[in-house]
Parts: structure tokens; C-alpha cells; sequence
């Protein structure tokens, strides 16, 4: 157990917000583990889909989407998984949906200029400067012998609370504590998020995308920005539409970008 680990009795408001969204959900909290989201979907795949939020202090091989790694430090990183099951009409936008309800959670006011970029990054500041400041993974289940639109979903979420060392990242890295005050903490930072976070699944389980798109656009960093897709297309982003696609004006006509395989990358100078 480092310094930085929590006491147990810090999870009793996150164990409390969990039991009042669903009587039979759980919270987890574990000092090291390899992901907490290779946990949840191990878990998932051996049965067990009970509604879960595991937070972990560290993990060994946290990951990123595209295969990338996430790194954070222990008390520096507020790094776990939400586990349930949700039956949407459409799955599409669902990361988006999420960081809709992290941003808005963290600066409801918009003073701290949280910004989204398509299609799971929360960052400080603008297209020009952007500074990471968390990432979501979403992973899922098909459950067995349940109807096909019901899957077990595992929601992971990194947040950077103090800025890791650039040399490990892409772009340079962005902490919370720079526009919430050096005394933030990883609880903090997690009794802060999971209410909206909760409620907005419930939304869009019911409702999909489409009720996050004004308050996607509202935060939505790529928006007329020029930018770059990893097999190399270049072109203007026109925002996304109502299922969370990305809409991209490239010489050739417009594009609809909604493949997780994709990354967008800033305009390299020509
Ligand atoms: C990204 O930026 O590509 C997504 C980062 C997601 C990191 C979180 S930390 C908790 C959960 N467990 C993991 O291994 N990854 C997610």
C-alpha cells in the first residue's frame, strides 16, 4: 500500500451514489491491478455481469484506445471502470455521450475550458494547444442468451489529476489540479463525475446520441478546425451529426468518419 492509497471509508459516498442508481450495484476499490478494465470484462466473460465500479490507484498495463498504453501515478490519476448492462437502440456516440457528462461535470460553468475531441478525449485548452487531460475506452460483452441490443458494457476512465511527464505521450499531457486546485483528490474528482455520469447513461440508453449533440458541439474541439486522419486524408471538421459520426469536408467531398480505427491528428505543416 503506497501513501497515495485510499482508506476504505473513502469509498462509502461512491458505494452509496451506486446502491441509489441500482440496489444490486457495487463499488470496488483495489490498491494495483492490471487494468481495471481487462478486469471487469475478464469478469464479464466468465458470467459475472453484476453493475460494478471498480477504482483502481494503479494499474500495471492500463490501456488506451488503438492499443495504446495509459500510464498514471498513484494519487496523480483517477484511473476506473463502470460495469453494467445497457440495452441502447443505438450504441453509436456512447463515448461521446460520456465525456459529454465528465466535461460537464468537471466545469459546468465552461471558466475551465474543458474541451471533447472526437472520439473519447477530454482536453485542456484548444485545437492549437491541445493538452490531454483524460481518456474513456469502451469495451463490451454480447451477453449470452439475452437479446441482441442488451451487452454488457465496461466504461473506462482515466483522468489526469497532475500532468504526467510529457516524454511518455503523444501531445503534451494536461492535469485537473492546474484549473481545480492542488488539493483535488482522486475521490473527489470520482464522487464529482459519477452522478452525471450515471444519469446520463440512463439517458442514453433511452434517448442515444442525439441529446448530447448540442452539448457535444458546446465542447467539440475539432469544429472547423483543420485536421488530419491517421491514413493520412486531410480536411475541415464540420462537427459530428446526430449518431456521433464525424463529419469531415475534405477536396473530395464529404467524408463520415465513424470508425474506431481512426485517429485525428492536427494538420501537419506543408
Ligand atoms: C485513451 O485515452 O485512449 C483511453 C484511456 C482510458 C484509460 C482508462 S484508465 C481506467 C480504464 N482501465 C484501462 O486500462 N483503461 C481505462
Amino acid at each position: 500500500m503506497t501513501a497515495h492509497t485510499l482508506a476504505s471509508e473513502s469509498m462509502q459516498p461512491i458505494q452509496t451514489l451506486m446502491a441509489s442508481w441500482d440496489p444490486h450495484a457495487h463499488a470496488e476499490h483495489v490498491s494495483v491491478i492490471d487494468s481495471s478494465n481487462t478486469e471487469l470484462m475478464r469478469r464479464a466473460r466468465q458470467g459475472d455481469n453484476r453493475t460494478c465500479l471498480l477504482l483502481a490507484d494503479e494499474q500495471t498495463a492500463g490501456r488506451g484506445r488503438l492499443g495504446r498504453q495509459w500510464q498514471g501515478q498513484p494519487g496523480d490519476a483517477l484511473t476506473f471502470s463502470l460495469g453494467l448492462s445497457l440495452s441502447p437502440t443505438d450504441w453509436s456516440g456512447l463515448s461521446l455521450a460520456v465525456g459529454c457528462c465528465l466535461a460537464d461535470a468537471l466545469d459546468p460553468s465552461y471558466d475551465k475550458n474543458i474541451g471533447l475531441k472526437w472520439p473519447n478525449d477530454l482536453l485542456l485548452g484548444n485545437w492549437t494547444h491541445p493538452r490531454k487531460l483524460g481518456g474513456i475506452l469502451i469495451e463490451t460483452v454480447v451477453k449470452q442468451g439475452a437479446q441482441e441490443a442488451s451487452r454488457y458494457v465496461v466504461i473506462g476512465i482515466g483522468l489526469n489529476l497532475s500532468a504526467p511527464p510529457v516524454g511518455e505521450y503523444r501531445s503534451t499531457p494536461a492535469g485537473l489540479r492546474e484549473v481545480s486546485g492542488e488539493q483535488l483528490t482522486t475521490v473527489d474528482v470520482l464522487q464529482a463525475v459519477l452522478p452525471g455520469l450515471l444519469k446520463g447513461l440512463k439517458h442514453f440508453e433511452r434517448a442515444g446520441f442525439a441529446v448530447f449533440q448540442q452539448a457535444f458541439e458546446r465542447r467539440d474541439v475539432l469544429s472547423g478546425q483543420a485536421l488530419q486522419l491517421s491514413d493520412g486524408t486531410r480536411g475541415t471538421s464540420l462537427g459530428v451529426n446526430t449518431h456521433g459520426v464525424l463529419q469531415v469536408q475534405t477536396e473530395h467531398g464529404q467524408l463520415q468518419v465513424s470508425s474506431d480505427e481512426v485517429s485525428v491528428l492536427p494538420m501537419e505543416a506543408t
